[in-house]
């Protein structure tokens, strides 16, 4: 193949993957994006595994229906749990944002000691800790989840009193050195990145999936040979409940304005 104009599908539970697609949009200029956030079955961390693989499958085949040319799981915990069905039934390229994050913090690690803070879903499934296991074998891994950040995010309390005495309750196990490295391991978290830097303190370097996402991306079309052959990037929003809502906040994941999105309804 030699490029591809189709655009890049790119799914989250809801808005957190924004996040993601900020990224891509800054890695890669020309790519062309349709982003499916599933607003109305949103939080995917509390829920089973056989229930995040549905959900992803009929995302997975709405997109495919929208002829995109490779997906981008921008969730973690649909990636911890669907990522290796979504690779076997679909005959594009699939992406997902543990192996990125777990890369990136092996690189980061000095003394190979870090963290992984995310959904339940994603801490129970311990994806983070087999990928960086398989990395680097010698890794000491501790993680923990924090369903609060989430809804906390949702309502815009990203820099306050009550978010950082949270932040504070969650990271304690991780103080007093016990690690180098921690991983944001939620869609969600680059945008607590302040109050969780400063709860965890300047010695502990901080790994946003998101970045290394879009950096895998970019290998993927590249190897494939299907990266973008025009400078004309076009941008599809889609949410499966309440467009206004998704209007209203996204911006703040996104950073930047969001003139329209569609409602499209999927499964049950
Ligand atoms: N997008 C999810 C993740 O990255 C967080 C929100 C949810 O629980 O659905 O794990």
């Amino acid at each position: 193949m030699s490029g591809s104009n189709a655009p890049i599908g790119v799914f989250d539970s809801g808005l957190g993957g924004l996040t993601v697609v900020r990224e891509i949009i800054r890695q890669l200029p020309n790519e062309s994006i349709i982003y499916f956030g599933d607003t109305a079955r949103v939080p995917y961390g509390p829920k089973g595994e056989d229930t995040v693989i549905r959900y992803s499958q009929d995302i997975a085949g709405f997109l495919r229906k929208q002829k995109v040319k490779a997906m981008v799981i921008a969730c973690n915990t649909a990636t911890a749990h669907a990522l290796p069905t979504l690779r076997a039934e679909q005959d594009v390229p699939v992406i997902g944002v543990i192996e990125p994050g777990a890369r990136a913090a092996v690189a980061a690690s000095r003394h190979l000691k870090i963290g992984v803070i995310g959904t339940r879903g994603t801490i129970r499934s311990r994806a983070y800790d087999k990928a960086i296991a398989k990395l680097a074998p010698d890794a000491t891994v501790s993680t923990a989840a924090c369903p609060l950040f989430v809804p906390l995010i949702e309502e815009g309390w990203l820099d306050s009193e009550p978010t950082r005495t949270i932040a504070r309750g969650y990271l304690e196990p991780f103080t007093g050195g016990k690690i180098d490295t921690l991983v944001l391991g939620c869609t969600h978290y680059p945008l607590l990145k302040t109050v969780i830097g400063e709860t965890i303190g300047r010695d502990v370097r901080l790994i946003d999936s998101a970045q290394e996402t879009a950096a895998e991306t970019a290998r993927v079309l590249r190897e494939n040979g299907i990266e973008a052959t025009r400078s004309e990037a076009h941008y599809r929003f889609v949410a499966s409940d309440d467009p206004e809502q998704f209007l209203a906040v996204g911006q703040r994941f996104l950073g930047a304005p969001l003139e329209r999105v569609e409602l499209v309804t999927l499964g049950a």
